[in-house]
């Protein structure tokens, strides 16, 4: 297999210049849980559409951000306990291993972990799969350049639809980083638990990087940053929406809004019409109205503490094994083993 392995899945086209060609249609069921959303009495957006290539740009600027903690804090886990993270991550009796990372992003956080393993487990071959075929390309060139020697295997698309198939014989490793596990519900969060678990045999791990509840205001700051980073990668759905499905909506008569509610321990992002008003697409044949206020619910991010772990891990088949936690106590990265 080659070091720079081509993605599988859902092709990453594009021209000299790195961006997509032409206008993307958007796929069929994406286009379907949009309209879906827009037409309940409380309306909504699905965040699987925040990774466009904008939206993937704009992810990176917040994860630079003074607010944005969640990837400093991980990065700095898995830097300081990769060698840890490894021995754990390690098969006995020398198996081959696959490590499968799930929304993998630019694979920046993953490099140390993918070292230590690699140092330790000569046959490892590194799965990340991802809907973002721009940070997937950025993820290539970034391990042909730090870790030639390791066989990468992209996969542009669903996680499920698109689970790599593991060689005979080897045993498989999941990461699920960056509290991503937050941005879905509880039930879609056990659902996915439940097909991670599903595709992995008894004994094989899962890694999970997870935010954890703590002041409300370093919470709810992370999701509304002074710069207003965060507000212009909400607004980005809108552009999306406009680009792909041929909606009209004005980006100036919304307005990004974050919350946190302590009691359930989710932060919620809402786009926030500023004026009563009609929006339309002729594409889709829709129009939807807005009274001056009215948000439309654009993403929830969960935020974790032991008891919710430990029903999320027996819910789905796995056993709590171990959690690497940040000497502040505000993210862990905890490892699951199969049950
Ligand atoms: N998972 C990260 C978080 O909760 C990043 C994130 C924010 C995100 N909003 C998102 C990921 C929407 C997917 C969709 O902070």
């Amino acid at each position: 297999m080659s070091a720079l392995g081509h993605p599988e899945g859902e092709s990453v086209s594009t021209q000299g210049s790195g961006s997509p060609v032409g206008a993307p249609a958007m796929d069929a069921e994406l286009q379907r849980r949009v309209l879906e959303g827009l037409q309940q009495p409380h309306k909504s957006l699905p965040a699987a559409l925040f990774y466009d290539d904008e939206g993937t740009r704009l992810f990176q600027q917040i994860t630079a951000l003074p607010e944005y903690y969640l990837t400093r804090a991980e990065d700095a886990l898995l830097r300081a306990q990769a060698e840890a993270m490894a021995a754990l991550l390690t098969p006995p009796h020398g198996s081959a291993l696959e490590l499968v990372e799930l929304g993998s992003g630019d694979g920046a956080k993953t490099l140390p972990l993918c070292a230590a393993l690699h140092a330790r487990c000569a046959t490892l071959v590194y799965r990340p799969v991802d809907t973002a075929a721009l940070a997937l390309q950025q993820l290539v060139a970034r391990f042909a350049a730090a870790l030639p020697a390791l066989p990468v295997a992209p996969v542009c698309g669903d996680y499920f639809r698109h689970w790599p198939a593991a060689r005979p014989s080897a045993r498989q490793a999941a990461l699920f980083m960056g509290s991503n596990l937050g941005n879905y519900t509880r039930d879609e969060a056990l659902a996915l638990l439940r097909g991670v678990r599903d595709r992995l045999a008894a004994g094989d791990r899962l890694l999970l990087g997870l935010d954890l509840k703590k002041d409300p205001h370093a919470i709810r700051a992370a999701y509304d940053d002074a710069a207003g980073i965060t507000a212009q990668f909400n607004l980005n759905l809108l552009r999306r929406l406009n680009r792909e499905c041929g909606f009209d909506f004005d980006l100036a008569h919304f307005r990004h809004y974050a919350s946190y509610d302590p009691l359930d321990g989710t932060a919620r992002s809402f786009l926030v019409s500023r004026c009563a008003q009609r929006v339309a697409s002729r594409t889709l044949g829709v129009t939807l109205h807005f009274a001056a206020g009215e948000t439309i619910y654009t993403e929830q991010s969960q935020k974790y503490d032991a008891p919710l772990i430990e029903a999320l891990a027996a819910g789905s088949g796995f056993a709590v094994e171990r959690h690497f936690t940040d000497a502040p106590g505000g993210y862990t990265v905890v490892a699951w083993r199969a049950a």
